[in-house]
This record gives structure tokens, sequence and C-alpha cells, in this order.
């Protein structure tokens, strides 16, 4: 793989400034965003009153920690509008969260944040190695979801020539990063796993791909299956972050030449890790759950924002902005099974050390005599197909989930394809537990 470290010179000067400088900008930013959004959302005024706190209280960053959180019920509460800080007709784009349960949370943006976006967006790109002139094939999906445009932007900011695919029809994917020659794909990580299979189904070697760089986010993806992409592709495989409410991708990003958890970019976005039970504020180096503050945004400033997603804080290190490290994943994804917690980032972890499996799986829970049970759907590799390594491989992958992770688990192997696939977001766990 080539080297694709970024000059110093072309860097945002924020993102190498002082822990002091860094701080400084960050407490005039969130004083402002505080009142912008007492002073033109009900809704916060309304919780800083019931909190007792005024944007004046704030006079040190760790005051933050007397204002309330703002959940996804919430916004909910307030559709479709209702949370915007500014008039409707100032907000020039609006985006949804697909809302698999319930109403959407409705998303909006005044032409400054789509500014603000894109800068945020184009500066991760160029932490993850891609520069101007690059071909950037994204496969994100277009629409309400912020994946597709939100990437869009950026690329066109850093001075890209984007090409604009957006998921689905597979074969043509291929085709398209080999006829225009992408350098930069931005996509799921689960999706790039169906693009790798259709170069392999074309009888294309797809360490032979023009493809450098893959930005991968919008669901967790682990280390190993970074080796996995990396290998197989000979690109650089790394992690973009972000969350419509708080903007949309590009909220952090590994760097190219550490890839050693996420920078936020702190000047726009201050996160805060919380312990999930009690509300309280964790020091850096301890996991909780993510909660972000904007510090720039317009038409919908979001004031503690409980993200769900199970992370921790570290310091900078090619950034001095600091790091998340990878999400484990979302406190609504944990499944607990006899009293031992466990996420499908776990899951895909040990899949990965099993030769002959594929990196396609499910988890489905079911229960029995009122005890949830798992059972792990995975592919096997085309040359792992036949019946006998299929029970090997599913073997060895259920004594890796007993040692490992400590809990038991059912293992079926299927065939390749046999396991739904998804042109974003992939559907991890399939809950058949009767509800109530
Ligand atoms: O997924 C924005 C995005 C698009 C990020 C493209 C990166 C690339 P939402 O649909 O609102 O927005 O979903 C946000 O997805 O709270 C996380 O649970 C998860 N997520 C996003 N990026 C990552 C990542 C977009 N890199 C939710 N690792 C978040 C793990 C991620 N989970």
């Amino acid at each position: 793989m080539k080297d694709l470290t970024p000059r110093k010179e072309d860097l945002d000067p924020i993102e190498i400034a002082s822990r002091d400088e860094i701080a400084a900008l960050q407490l005039n930013r969130l004083k402002w965003s505080l009142k912008h959004a007492y002073d033109n959302v009900p809704h916060y005024r309304r919780s800083f009153d019931a909190a007792g706190v005024h944007p004046d209280d704030l006079k040190a960053l760790s005051d933050l920690s007397k204002f309330p959180f703002t959940a996804k019920g919430d916004l909910r509460q307030h559709y479709p509008f209702g949370m915007f800080a500014v008039p409707r007709e100032k907000v020039v784009r609006i985006h949804a969260s697909s809302g698999t349960t319930g109403k959407p949370t409705v998303v909006g943006y005044t032409k400054n944040d789509i500014e603000v976006w894109a800068d945020c967006v184009a500066r991760s790109m160029r932490a993850s190695g891609t520069r101007p002139g690059d071909v950037v094939h994204i496969a994100y999906g277009y629409g309400l979801f912020t994946g597709g445009l939100g990437a869009h932007y950026g690329a066109e900011r850093l001075g890209c020539t984007v090409v604009p695919v957006s998921g689905g029809m597979t074969t043509r994917q291929v085709t398209l990063i080999e006829d225009f020659a992408a350098t930069t794909i931005m996509v799921t990580p689960s999706y790039m796993l169906s693009i790798l299979d259709e170069y392999r189904a074309q009888g294309l070697d797809p360490r032979e791909s023009p493809l450098q760089v893959g930005i991968f986010g919008a669901e967790p993806w682990t280390n190993a299956m970074r080796a996995e992409i990396e290998n197989a592709f000979d690109m650089h495989a790394v992690d973009i972050y972000g969350l419509s409410e708080v903007i949309g991708p590009g909220v952090a990003n590994e760097c190219v030449e550490t890839k050693d958890g996420l920078h936020v970019w702190e000047d726009h976005f201050y996160p805060e890790i919380i312990d999930p039970e009690t509300g309280a504020v964790l020091p850096d180096g301890e996991r909780g759950e993510l909660v972000f503050t904007s510090l720039t945004k317009e038409a919908f400033p979001i004031v503690r924002y409980r993200t769900r997603d199970l992370t921790r804080l570290l310091p900078g290190t090619a950034r001095t902005m600091r790091r998340m490290e990878k999400i484990t994943g979302r406190s609504d994804d944990m499944m607990i099974l006899r009293g031992v917690n466990v996420f499908p980032t776990q899951i895909e972890e040990q899949i990965l050390k099993v030769e002959g499996l594929s990196p396609h799986f499910q988890v489905e829970l079911w229960r029995e005599d009122r005890l949830d049970c798992m059972t792990v759907h995975v592919e096997a590799m085309p040359h792992a197909a036949a019946e006998e390594s299929r029970s090997l491989c599913a073997g060895l992958l259920r004594e890796h989930i007993k040692e490992v992770i400590g809990v038991t688990v059912i293992v079926n192997v299927t065939e390749p394809e046999g396991v739904a696939r998804s042109q974003g977001k992939a559907q991890r766990i399939v809950d058949n537990r009767p509800k109530g």
C-alpha cells in the first residue's frame, strides 16, 4: 500500500493546534451554541429552565455537564421541524433517519451548515489519504440518508472527481470502479464485502483494482474486518463516523498514517462520554456512551445528544484533537446471553479468525424455556462450501465464541449467498424472541 500521509501544510491549522487553543475555541463556540439553542428552540428553553440552568451558567467547558441531555425521543416529539432554530425558509436541506421504529428523525441545514459539513467531510477524506484530483466512487445511499450527499459535497470540496453511484446494482459498481479508475471508495463496510464478492465472481483480481483508499462507516466494523478488506484489495481501509442528528458523516475520522481510532473534529462537535445508567460524565479513557453537542450548527443545534454508541475518548496522536476508539456497538445492539454482554462486532472478530468462513453474517435471537439463545448464521467461502468443511468451520467458530466471549451459541454455516445482504447498513441482529 502506498504511503498516503497528507502533508502538514495541507491540514486545517486547528487540526494540529495546541489543546489550549482548541479548548478556547470550543468554549467560545459552546457559549454561542447553547444561547442559540435556548433563544430559538422552545424545547431547549423548556428543558434548560426545568433543569434550572441558563446558557450564562457555562463558564468552563466542564459546566456543560449541568445541562440536560437530548434523546431521540425528544426529536421525535417535535416532528418534523420543531427543533429547528431558524425560520424554515432558511433551511436549504432536509435529511431524515430511516426510523425503523416510529417516526423518522428530521434534521435541517442552513446554507452555512452545508458549508461546514462539506469542510468536515473534506477534512475526513484528506485524513483518509484522499487527495484533490482523485476519482471518488460514492456508494453510500443518496436520498434522505446523510451518507451519499454528505460524502458527495465533501469530495467536491476537496477537489475530487465525484462519481455519485449510490448503493445497489453491484455488477455496475465494479464496472464503474474499473472503467473510471476510482482511487477512493466511500461505502458501508458490509456492502464493500458484496463488491469484493462481485470482483471475484467476475474473475477480476481485486488487488489489481485502481482503489487505494476505502472510507467506511455508517455501521460498526472491526480491525479484523479492516485487515480482511485491506488484504483483499491492497488498499487502505479507514473509519468514518457520524450521525444525522449531529450532522451526518464527518463527525470523526481515522488518519491513514495511524489508523488508531477516529479523531473527533472537536472544533465543531464537542464529545463527552457518560455512564449510560447514571448519566455521569466519565473521564477520558473510560468506556461509556458517546454524547455530542454541536458548536457551530445553525439550523439544528444539538445539546448533549445521547448517541447510544459505545466507545471511549483517547488523547490525540496524528492530530491534536481527541480520538474515539472504534465503536463497539450501540447500546440497543447489546445482547445479553446468560448474563454475558455480546455485541455483533465481537462475533465478527471470531468469524474472521476461521479460514473458510466469509464475513457475511447475521445473529438470530430466540427464546427457549425463558432463556435467550443465539444462532450465528454465517456463509462459507466458495472453496469451503462442501458439507464437511462447513461443519468443521461451524465447530471452530463455536469454540472460538465460547472461549473468547464466553457464551454458547448455535452456528449455522450456510452455502455462499445464504445470508441476507444489504446495500447499505447491514442488519446484524434478527430478533425472533416473543415480544413483551
Ligand atoms: O450513518 C452517517 C454516516 C454515513 C456515517 C456514512 C458514516 C458514513 P445515521 O443513519 O444517522 O447516520 O446513523 C448513525 O450509525 O449513531 C452509529 O450507531 C452508526 N455509525 C455511523 N458511523 C459509524 C462508524 C450515518 N464508523 C449511526 N462505526 C451512529 C460504527 C457507526 N458505527
